[in-house]
């Protein structure tokens, strides 16, 4: 079997045989010509399908390792795509630190639909266990985290749920540690779900989002709610994603490499009062981390002394980081979740420490990117 680094820049992708173009076409049309009535040469319409599309959703579905991908106009297309496929009734068991548009989503817009949402702390596997009910449909995992990096047990989750009753689909939120970080679907789970817009294209340039699944079945239902209620990426979207992958590889070493580096000063900086790296020692699942995903990932959150005044001067006053949502791209970026990111999340038990900040790591010589934060953590 290839390699990933092979994978991640062939799958799905053959030069184009009409005219040897070795870059996937940007199929830029609507519509297409049938030969006849009814007769048509796989694409009628490019909200049902589009050949750009096609050779993305093949391409992700190759390197999550499963046949069966599908390509969304954003990350959270695909998540409101997964969940319409319960029914009025369904539990959904979700993890307590998932990203806040998640939480938002199920909470202010399904729940009316009498979708029941539970939040457990899913790096407690008896905690997910004793939540289980008869009507559970999905598990939800998000694995490291956003903001907070916590990590769970895929392999051990699948099994003690798939256990629990085999029909629940685990799904996992990849976007964080990408397939070349982490593979759900081999360690068990049955869906893996991405904001493309972050290191899978990682140039922030577009927004977009995936869903691979194991299952034919639900790839089907699925499949059919991305034609019928629409939310696709435009080809060009999805050649972007193309080409982003093709470098993962190798961006993900590099945003490693440069973090692990960041953790390492953040921890001897006074002000900072914890650093979270799923890689680094002191991270509560650091053996679990790295046994799941073969690098920590270019995301760091840190708290540090003022709470949200500190984060917000420190968050400010940085040069080389940009002061901006979104992570992922080449270039460092600095938040602070509680008024950015996951403000949807204030006065809920997910809100997150005023004083945190969430740092993502991007491609910059390391000894730049320290240096700027020496002198934000120095400017009071
Ligand atoms: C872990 C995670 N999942 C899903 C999303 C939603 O993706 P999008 O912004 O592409 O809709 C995000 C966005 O930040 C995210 O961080």
């Amino acid at each position: 079997m290839m390699k990933f680094e092979t994978k991640s820049i062939h799958s799905g992708q053959q030069s184009d045989p009409l005219t040897g173009a070795v870059m996937t076409p940007i199929y830029q049309t609507s519509t297409y010509q049938q030969d006849a009535v009814g007769q048509h040469r796989g694409f009628e319409y490019s909200r049902t399908g589009n050949p750009t599309r096609s050779v993305l959703e093949n391409c992700l579905a190759d390197l999550e390792g499963s046949e069966f991908g599908l390509a969304f106009s954003s990350g959270m297309a695909a998540i409101d795509t997964l969940i319409r496929i319960l029914e009025p009734g369904d539990h959904v068991l979700v993890g307590n630190d998932v990203y806040g548009g998640t939480y938002r989503l199920f909470e202010s817009e399904y729940r009316r639909f009498n979708i029941d949402f539970s939040y457990v702390n899913t790096t407690e596997i008896d905690q997910v266990v004793s939540s289980l009910k008869p009507n559970t449909k999905q598990v939800w995992l998000e694995t490291p985290t956003n903001p907070l990096l916590n990590i769970s047990d895929i392999e051990v989750l699948s099994e003690v749920v798939h256990d629990y009753a085999p029909g629940i689909s685990v799904v996992v939120d990849n976007t964080f540690a990408t397939p070349y970080l982490q593979q759900p679907l081999a360690m068990g789970a049955d869906v893996v779900v991405h904001s493309t817009t972050k290191y899978l294209g990682g140039h922030s340039d577009i927004v977009g989002g995936a869903i691979v699944s194991k299952n034919r079945a639900i790839h089907e239902r699925l499949s059919f709610l991305q034609n019928a209620a629409g939310a696709i990426p435009g080809p060009m979207d999805c050649f972007l994603v193309l080409r982003g992958i093709k470098t993962l590889p190798v961006r993900m070493d590099r945003h490693a490499e440069n973090a692990a580096k960041v953790t390492d000063f953040l921890h001897t900086h006074p002000r900072v009062t914890k650093v979270f790296y799923p890689f680094h020692s002191s991270h509560p699942q650091s053996k679990l981390a790295q046994r799941q995903m073969r690098n920590g990932g270019g995301m760091v959150s840190f708290v540090l002394m003022g709470g949200e005044e500190g984060a917000k001067q420190v968050a400010e006053s940085t040069k080389i980081f940009k002061l901006a949502e979104s992570l992922g791209g080449v270039e460092s970026l600095i938040e602070v979740p509680a008024i950015m990111t996951h403000a949807s999340t204030a006065d809920s038990p997910l809100a997150v420490d005023p004083g945190l900040v969430r740092l993502s790591v991007g491609l910059e010589h390391i000894d730049d990117l320290i240096a700027d934060l020496e002198q934000s953590l120095a400017t009071e």
